[in-house]
């Protein structure tokens, strides 16, 4: 199958140009002016006069089915992947967990079993690590091998996914071995469960406590603490989810001194605030970790974005129902299930609020949205570009349209929305998965199965 993409705008992240782009097969056969001419029989012509062709978006954080105080976020990896593809995402990475007590394989292959044969979009694995010990760091170099190449740690959830510092700096230590990249949750889960507990003792149960007790101190303190780790076992490390100035502050001093600390943000912290929370138990709609933070916040997280103190924006989707699952939080915050939804969306709130609002050019949004994602993330060359060899994940964007975010009309399967109500401008007119076109005309035409696992390689060389 060859298509040829005519008259667009080819956007990527280190500069546009109009030209045609042709696809032959899973991939980019040329980039250029008037291919038309001189490229012989195609199937099929889409014309993207005024629009943009942009890298399909890759979103490196999202939970499909994860398994969250006492309940599963609800988007399986079908629904999932197909509202992320309406949204211009091609590529997600999602985490697999390890339960505490089993191995990592174990919950590898659980995750496998989920996304195989059931994804619209190309997937890839990060790897939960609920507890370290000899036998777990040794399966890390096998995970690595395997092309799941990094493993996310937690200073948040006690009893849960919580890893002391000593466990920290052991897994650190093995990446510094195996060129795996650490992925921190850091947020001082011990100290916020003290506030916390004080807080539901004293009567202050609603949702919007959850965003109270979380303090940003508390973030700003376990980002430093992991940072000096990853600095003295001589590693790189990414900070998940930033969501406070606190937070932010100690990664830009970290590189500022020239550590290889990475972050990504997420749209909730640019777009939400502490405030959303505010309403009664309609506040547990927007309960996450770390909290949605008051609005003096988002003005420094746009401009890390904008000065690359921030390299990412990834969603963090974990979506629970309102009307039975985040009800399992009615008289405790602590019992509301963490997690918002957002795959669908991140493409359009930041084309939106980024670019049509001039907080960043179209160029810099297709860097953090999709080029840094694959270049961090051991998928350079394959992914984020729009370039001959890679992939053809493209999505012909117009930026003109406008359209009303609702629950009513996206496809994610929660039955609410963070933005309801929210115009934004730009949409994705037509979305190519590996060259086949799975978005068109609002709907999904793409098929069950298509999406491939991506072994992904070690990104040590983009990781200084
Ligand atoms: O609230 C959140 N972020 N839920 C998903 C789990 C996590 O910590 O990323
Ligand atoms: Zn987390
Ligand atoms: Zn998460």
């Amino acid at each position: 199958m060859r298509t040829l993409i005519t008259n667009g705008t080819v956007v990527n992240a280190d500069g546009s140009q109009q030209a045609d782009v042709l696809v032959d097969g899973e991939t980019i056969a040329a980039v250029g002016r008037g291919l038309g001419a001189f490229v012989g029989a195609v199937d099929r012509t889409i014309d993207a006069t005024g629009k943009l062709v942009i890298p399909g978006g890759i979103d490196v954080h999202t939970h499909m089915e994860l398994p969250f105080g006492g309940t599963f976020a609800k988007d399986t990896f079908e629904s999932g992947t197909v509202a992320a593809a309406h949204g211009g995402t091609t590529t997600i990475i999602d985490f697999a967990v390890q339960t505490r007590g089993r191995s990592l394989r174990e919950g590898l292959d659980a995750w496998h079993a989920k996304a195989e044969g059931n994804c619209a979009i190309d997937y890839g694995f990060h790897m939960i690590m609920s507890d370290v010990n000899e036998s777990t760091i040794a399966e890390m170099d096998t995970l690595v091998n395997e092309g799941v190449t990094d493993f996310k740690l937690f200073t948040a959830y006690p009893g849960v996914f919580f890893s002391d510092d000593g466990a920290i700096f052991r897994a650190m230590q093995r990446t510094e071995k195996n060129g795996g990249l650490i992925l921190m949750h850091a947020e001082n889960g011990l100290a916020i469960d003290v506030v916390a507990e004080q807080a539901v003792g004293a009567g202050e149960t609603d949702p919007y406590y959850h965003g109270v007790v979380r303090y940003p101190i508390f973030e700003g303190e376990a980002t430093h603490r992991v940072i000096r780790l990853a600095e003295a076992a001589g590693v790189p490390v990414y900070i998940v989810h930033l969501s406070a100035r606190d937070a932010l502050n100690e990664v830009r001093a970290a590189r500022d001194r020239g550590t290889a600390a990475f972050a990504e943000t997420c749209p909730q912290y640019l777009f939400l605030s502490l405030e959303d929370m505010g309403n009664g138990f309609e506040g547990a709609k927007f309960v996450c970790s770390p909290p949605l933070r008051p609005a003096d916040h988002q003005a420094e997280l746009w401009t890390g974005l904008a000065k690359d103190d921030l390299q990412v924006v990834a969603t963090d989707h974990c979506p629970f129902d309102f009307h039975d699952q985040k009800q399992l939080g009615q008289g405790d915050f602590r019992k509301v299930p963490n997690g918002l939804p957002g795959v669908e969306d991140r493409m359009d709130l930041l084309h939106d609020g980024g670019v049509v609002a001039g907080r960043i050019s179209r160029e810099r949004w297709v860097e953090i949205t999709s080029a840094a994602p694959a270049r961090l993330f051991g998928l350079a060359g394959r992914k984020g570009v729009v370039a001959v060899g890679a992939d053809a994940d493209l999505v012909v964007y117009d930026p003109q349209r406008r359209h009303t975010i609702s629950a009513a009309t996206h496809h994610m399967d929660v039955d609410y929305s963070c933005y309801e109500g929210r115009t934004v401008q730009g949409g994705s007119d037509v979305v190519l998965s590996r060259g086949r076109v799975v978005i068109e005309d609002g709907r999904y035409v793409g098929s069950k199965g298509h999406g491939r696992f991506l072994r992904r390689a070690v990104a040590r060389a983009y990781h200084v």
